[in-house]
């Protein structure tokens, strides 16, 4: 019999698999089908800085449906902030009492202000856990990387000085020296690092001379760059790797393991294919694990990560080479 347990941010999961911060975790009836179909955590939707910080209305005016995440709209149609927090506060209790599985919850921000203030209250309320999605599009052309980098620095030590609970960021995909800032951040005390981020895109309609929204789902390709971050850096931090964006089956999920993944999220696989997917996803590893006489994840975790693996190099351009130029 195999053991699907894991373990992230020190928390204790029956399973490795998390919903990630959606609208599938916005209410508590999402929470409830989540559990219910056999996830290992959830993490709520996120509330946004500007929603504790300012009057929402007032911030939301003069923009289209396009310029807005595409659930984030629905979050800025009220006007008092206590409304927010307090409705976010609500969400957490509820899902505490409700679920037996751990209950992450999550904050979308971008610079320090008087939302941190508010930090506290979600472990109060009882979160298990915090993740951050921290995102500075770098598109300022006189900041500098290692400026935006210290920015990020800054607000995790920020709020990891108000918190008990163990902290993740989601970290987006711009930044220039990838492992560097990693390891800064690991360096920083943070808990665990989610990869990675799946960042809203405005699109252009050609036929309207307009703009028009992104695709907000993912497809499974993508699961390629977490995956590949995920072996390269896995065995140099001390703080946890959850593989997120694209993953839509329980053999996309090993691969992650492999790699030295302690967990993975999704979200859009959910929206696809219904919460069912979950319970395929698990038995496919459990299917695997026992073809390999597995008994726990810790029995095969990480043993493809790039420091742990006969050659190193593995994920790194010389296997570009390789295939390119045939050189071996
Ligand atoms: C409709 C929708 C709403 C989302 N809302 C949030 C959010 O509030 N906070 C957040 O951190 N991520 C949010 N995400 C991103 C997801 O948590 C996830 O990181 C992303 O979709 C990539 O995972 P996937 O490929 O499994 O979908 C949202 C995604 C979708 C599709």
């Amino acid at each position: 019999m195999v053991n699907l347990a894991a373990s992230y941010l020190g928390l204790n999961l029956i399973n490795p698999i998390i919903v990630a911060s959606s609208r599938l975790t916005s209410q508590l009836d999402g929470l409830k089908k989540s559990e219910d179909a056999g996830a290992g955590a959830v993490v709520l939707k996120s509330i946004f800085e500007e929603q504790i910080e300012s009057d929402s209305n007032s911030m939301i005016k003069g923009m289209d449906d396009f310029a807005v995440h595409a659930d984030a709209y629905d979050f800025f149609t009220n006007s008092s902030k206590d409304y927010y927090i307090d409705r976010y506060l609500e969400l957490v209790e509820q899902a505490k009492k409700a679920l037996s599985i751990p209950v992450i919850a999550s904050i979308n921000c971008l610079r320090p202000g008087s939302w941190l203030e508010y930090a506290h209250r979600f472990q109060e309320i009882g979160a298990d856990a915090l993740e951050m999605n921290m995102f500075i599009l770098p598109s300022n052309s006189v900041e500098t990387g290692r400026e935006i980098e210290q920015k990020y620095i800054d607000l995790i030590k920020n709020l990891k000085n108000r918190l008990v609970i163990p902290l993740a960021l989601k970290l987006g995909t711009y930044f220039s020296g990838m492992a560097n800032f990693m390891k800064q951040l690991d360096d920083s005390g943070i808990s665990g690092l989610v990869l990675f981020n799946r960042y809203y895109k405005t699109d252009i309609d050609i036929e309207n001379l307009n703009f028009r929204a992104g695709k907000i789902i993912s497809v499974k390709e993508e699961s390629a760059v977490p995956l590949q971050w995920t072996a390269l850096m896995s065995g140099e931090l001390s703080c946890d790797i959850c593989g997120n964006t694209g993953i839509y089956s329980g053999e996309t999920i090993i691969k992650f393991l492999l790699a030295g993944a302690s967990a993975i999220q999704i979200c859009s696989s959910i929206m696809t294919e219904g919460y069912t997917v979950i319970g395929k996803m698990k038995e496919t590893i459990e299917n695997w694990m026992e073809s390999k006489n597995y008994t726990s994840i810790n029995d095969f975790s990480g043993i493809l990560c790039q420091e742990t693996h006969d050659d190193p190099e593995i994920w790194e351009r010389s296997q570009y080479v390789k295939a390119v130029c045939g050189i071996s």
